[in-house]
């Protein structure tokens, strides 16, 4: 008997994603303390008035979420200065990414993206029967000609991962400009800037204003990161309105849960402000305490702007089991494309000189 599952998933390599400290812990027998710097992250927990909110909202939890996200989609829309139906409120990002996906792909739409990247855009765009075109990195950071060079006639979407995952580095706000500019009418452009707060470069674009000056293309933002949610599962697109109502077809009807929307919105008070901007500070120390660890190792780490930090190390996997069988989580990047390097994500001061230690004891 034939399978009855789709032809296209035949291609899917499905997401592998960082393993979980317990299920280490489980598996190897470690007794002792198990940090985890896989899965960029961080060591943030929901800010005070987010968890505040969850406290508020959990006793109704018997009830469904709103699933149109009415209170979010509102202050994500003062925030980014566009209409609330330009919001689209997602179990993640990755969530919007799907519904993105979903909405647009035709069996035969070529895809583009840069690659190493998130494998998110190829397991996306290969379960609806798309065809991946991918195009090198210039260092850690896209390489905006090349991914011209590959857009054609056929080409429906590109991706820009700003800064990239896993590599780090990041593409400025004149030449994403320049790039979109060039860009077919035909090809929606999605920039994934999961990783926008942790950024202060001057030349560092918000590709959500532009969506805001009327351009055709989609931001994509989290609250996974600096916000401490990853659990809550909870992220967003800034896009023009036509696109966000095709994703409200293939949507869920209620994909976000009330506590989720509750905790992004305390997230967004004013008075977070300070605690974002120290965040974002802490992790700029842990990079560069990361990176100049890695230096002094001497192993040559790629620049980087967020909080992760991608070093080429040869047998990448074998690197982050030997790292975790002693008790540090970190990610082999094999499944992003890469299998001679390991993505570090910032942690704590004492997490990172632990696996600084840790590796250096691996490396002799
Ligand atoms: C580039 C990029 N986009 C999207 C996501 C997904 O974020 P979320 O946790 O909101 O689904 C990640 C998470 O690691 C990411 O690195």
């Amino acid at each position: 008997m034939p399978a009855p599952f789709r032809s296209a998933l035949d291609a899917v390599q499905p997401y592998v994603p960082g393993r979980p400290i317990e299920v280490v812990k489980r598996e190897l027998g470690i007794e002792g303390e198990v940090i985890k710097l896989a899965s960029n992250e961080g060591p943030f927990p929901p800010v005070p008035a987010a968890l505040e909110a969850i406290a508020r909202a959990a006793s109704e939890s018997n009830r469904y979420p709103d699933g149109s996200c009415h209170e979010l989609r509102h202050a994500l829309a003062a925030r980014h200065g566009v209409g609330p139906d330009q919001i689209v409120v997602g179990n993640g990002a990755d969530a919007v990414l799907d519904y993105l996906a979903q909405a647009l792909y035709e069996p035969g739409d070529e895809v583009a993206y840069c690659w190493p990247s998130f494998p998110v855009y190829p397991i996306n765009a290969t379960k609806m029967g798309a065809v991946c075109v991918a195009a090198p990195l210039a260092g850690s950071s896209y390489d905006l000609e090349a991914l011209a060079a590959v857009i054609t006639p056929e080409t429906k979407a590109v991706y820009v991962t700003n800064p990239n995952n896993p590599t780090g580095g990041m593409v400025t706000r004149d030449a994403l400009l320049r790039f979109l500019d060039g860009l077919p009418a035909t090809v929606l452009p999605v920039i994934d800037e999961a990783y926008f707060e942790f950024i202060d470069d001057p030349d560092y674009p918000d590709s959500s204003a532009w969506v805001s000056e009327g351009r055709r293309l989609v931001a994509i933002r989290t609250f996974s990161k600096i916000y401490g949610m990853a659990g809550l599962r909870v992220g967003y697109g800034v896009m023009p309105a036509d696109v966000a109502v095709a994703c409200g077809k293939v949507k869920g009807a209620f994909d976000v849960s009330q506590l989720a929307q509750v905790a992004a919105l305390a997230s967004l008070d004013p008075s977070v402000a300070p605690e974002i901007a120290r965040r974002r500070a802490v992790v700029a120390l842990g990079r560069a305490q990361l990176v100049n660890g890695l230096r002094a190792q001497g192993l040559g780490p790629w620049p980087a702007v967020a909080n992760f930090v991608f070093v080429p190390v040869g047998d990448g996997l074998g690197l982050a089991q030997a790292l975790e069988r002693r008790g540090v989580i970190v990610r082999a990047t094999a499944g992003f494309g890469d299998p001679t390097a390991i993505r570090i994500t910032v942690g704590t001061p004492e997490e990172n000189a632990r696996f600084l230690s840790t590796l250096a004891e691996i490396r002799g």
